[in-house]
């Protein structure tokens, strides 16, 4: 039985640790992932499938955006079915960021997710402060959204995500619409990320060095292994 006002177990920070347990979607009739047992920690996981595969539902499911039709997900002790609200301690960077900045200034969306979050001013100014100058990315904090670009705009959306701290980024595609400069930098950011990262992709060399890779086909986990065994797979599948 859930317990409910267990406070969660959290593992020491920035460590990993998802179970899926027998947790499906399925949205009316269509199927959208399979049920699904399996844990996951660790550093770098990389997800790759073709469109359509399952890959952004498996993601949801995680921060409990999506709720699994049968079985349960959880995340560092708390069982994501049950909760109302997303995982706190898990940021998600979407697959068109532009979605996910809700305020005109860089600066006050950076801010908003911290409000909500119930720190002091003064601790909302020192993590935006600092959260920017983490990317070095000073210069965006009082542009307007709306009028950066691609690669901009993928790091606000890294600055507002991760100014909360928390201790699993999941990225659904981020060097989609990047060009090669902007692709580079989100690689680097990637590699060099403290946080524990789930990097959805169809940028093959982005994982290419990545230890563990889902790949998922029509809904279910076709391969679960190092990057070069997984691609593989994947390129059977697609040919
Ligand atoms: N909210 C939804 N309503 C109905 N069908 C959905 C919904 N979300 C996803 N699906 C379906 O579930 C399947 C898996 O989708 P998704 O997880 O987004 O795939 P991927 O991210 O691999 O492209 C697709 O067939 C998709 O059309
Ligand atoms: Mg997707």
């Amino acid at each position: 039985m859930r317990g409910f006002g267990t406070p969660p177990m959290k593992n020491a920070r920035n460590d990993l640790d998802i179970r899926f347990e027998g947790a499906g979607v399925s949205f009316g009739t269509r199927v959208a992932l399979q049920p699904l047992t399996l844990g996951i920690s660790g550093k770098r996981i990389g997800v790759i499938g073709l469109n359509g595969s399952g890959k952004t539902t498996f993601a949801r499911l995680i921060n409990g955006l999506t709720k699994p039709s049968v079985g349960r997900v959880i995340v560092n002790g708390r069982d994501m079915s049950g909760e109302k609200t997303a995982a706190s301690d898990v940021g998600f960077i979407f697959q068109s960021p532009q979605n996910q900045i809700i305020l005109p200034i860089v600066r006050d969306d950076i801010a908003f997710g911290l409000k909500r979050r119930g720190f002091t001013k003064a601790e909302i100014e020192a993590k935006v402060e600092g959260v920017l100058a983490r990317f070095g990315a000073e210069a965006l904090a009082d542009r307007r959204a709306h009028e950066l670009s691609g690669g901009e705009l993928q790091m606000a959306a890294l600055c507002s995500v991760l100014a909360t701290g928390p201790s699993i980024l999941i990225l659904d595609e981020p060097t989609n619409q990047l060009d090669l400069k902007n692709r580079a930098l989100v690689e680097k950011i990637i590699a060099g990320l403290p946080e524990s990262a789930i990097v959805i992709t169809h940028d093959l060399e982005l994982i290419a060095g990545f230890e563990r890779v889902l790949l998922f086909h029509e809904g279910r986990l076709a391969a679960d292994a190092p990057a070069a065994e997984a691609i593989a797979r994947y390129r059977e599948i697609a040919a």
